[in-house]
């Protein structure tokens, strides 16, 4: 990779708990790993910005005079909608080479898109000579997702891909825009990233409908209640204002009302070194996504599932958006190659197909390296 000018990386993400509460203005808990999308990148003297990947035969030529012009790309759209934001929000936008290479399995609820989005704005920025300012970069690649890949996305995913720290998970407040960092320390225990492997389909439509019914909500509510998001409701002022909503709304707004208490729950138990009280907040939290949301599905249940049965296993969970994906575990460090062992058989048993279980530390999140 010598030839290129400089090596610049954003991570994809895990979510300890907080699940579907970023975009009510909730706390969440996600961290940075060391599955990274890179971009090496070379100023070209173009009006072009030139894509290859090192996983894909593809080359794509982007103009900057027509970047609205990529929402169909199969391969490229990301960048284009990337470098349409850095546009749009008056940064100087350089012709490049970039050569892509993800190692952040695609589709795999692991925030691959965010990495790519995040590590393309920061090479842009870097071409420019301009400041990489992460938290406005993961700012400029949600706009990215929402407005070019028309997924209505919080800010979770962006922020951990841009602002991840080694060793530390993040407490992020997704209202303030803040972020405070936890050592994610377990002890004798081991995180497990599983893939149930699911082929991704009509997760979009579901996740931004989910969106939908929570709007609805905080507008009603708001009548009654001086609240700013979703986040800020009190259980007993929805309980007591519950007539007003319809009965699924009701439901969908409880998960996010307790899902913002576990965070806070999860966050001190972590910090009190209460791995098996962790453990079962991750529990709540699955059961409150399959029961309550509605967002994980067969094959997400029964990897989670699966792996709390484990006596090893303190607690399980789907992260990301659902409908497919991963899920977390935690999981006593000299049990881990036999729990995968268990687990992988009695998920192929239901499902017909293994999922795979990936090796990943916690990493940082946009590093930038001059070649
Ligand atoms: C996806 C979105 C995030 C967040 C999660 C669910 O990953 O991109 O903003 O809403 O789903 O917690």
């Amino acid at each position: 990779m010598n030839e290129y000018a400089y090596k610049v990386t954003a991570a994809g993400r895990i979510n300890i708990i907080g699940e579907h509460v970023d975009y009510c203005g909730g706390k969440v808990f996600p961290a940075a790993l060391t599955l990274t999308n890179t971009v090496y990148v070379r100023p070209n003297g173009t009006n072009q910005i030139n894509l290859s990947w090192t996983t894909l035969p593809d080359k794509v030529t982007l103009d900057l005079d027509k970047l609205e012009s990529y929402q169909d790309l199969k391969y490229g759209n990301y960048q284009a909608g990337s470098a349409l934001m850095w546009k749009r929000a008056g940064h100087k936008l350089v012709g490049c080479d970039m050569l892509q290479d993800c190692k952040v399995p695609f589709g795999s609820g692991l925030s691959s898109s965010a990495a790519m989005e995040v590590s393309t704005i920061a090479a842009l920025a870097v071409v420019a000579g301009e400041e990489v300012d992460p938290v406005e970069i993961a700012l400029l690649a949600q706009k990215a997702e929402r407005e070019y890949t028309g997924v209505n996305c919080g800010i979770m995913d962006q922020y951990a891909s841009a602002c991840g720290k080694k060793d530390m998970a993040m407490l992020l407040d997704c209202k303030e825009l803040t972020c405070s960092y936890v050592p994610l320390e377990l002890g004798e225990y081991a995180l497990v990233i599983a893939n149930t492997n699911k082929p991704h389909s009509l997760v979009v439509s579901k996740y931004n409908e989910r969106r939908a019914e929570c709007e609805e909500a905080l507008a009603i509510l708001q009548e009654k209640l001086p609240i700013t998001c979703l986040a800020e409701l009190k259980k007993e002022d929805l309980e007591t204002h519950k007539h007003l909503l319809r009965e699924i709304v009701y439901t969908r707004v409880s998960h996010v009302v307790e899902e913002c208490e576990r965070v806070n729950q999860a966050v001190q138990a972590m910090q009190a070194g209460d791995i098996p009280l962790l453990g079962k907040l991750l529990n709540a939290s699955h059961a409150s996504l399959k029961n309550k949301y509605e967002v994980t599905g067969i094959e997400l249940d029964t990897l989670a599932e699966s792996a709390q049965r484990q006596g090893a296993c303190m607690g399980s969970r789907m992260i990301g958006g659902g409908f497919g994906g991963c899920t977390i575990s935690i999981v006593k460090q000299e049990c881990v190659e036999e729990f995968k062992k268990i687990v992988s058989k009695e998920y192929e048993d239901v499902i017909g197909y293994a999922p795979t279980f990936y090796e990943a530390g916690i990493g940082d999140g946009i590093t930038v390296t001059k070649l």
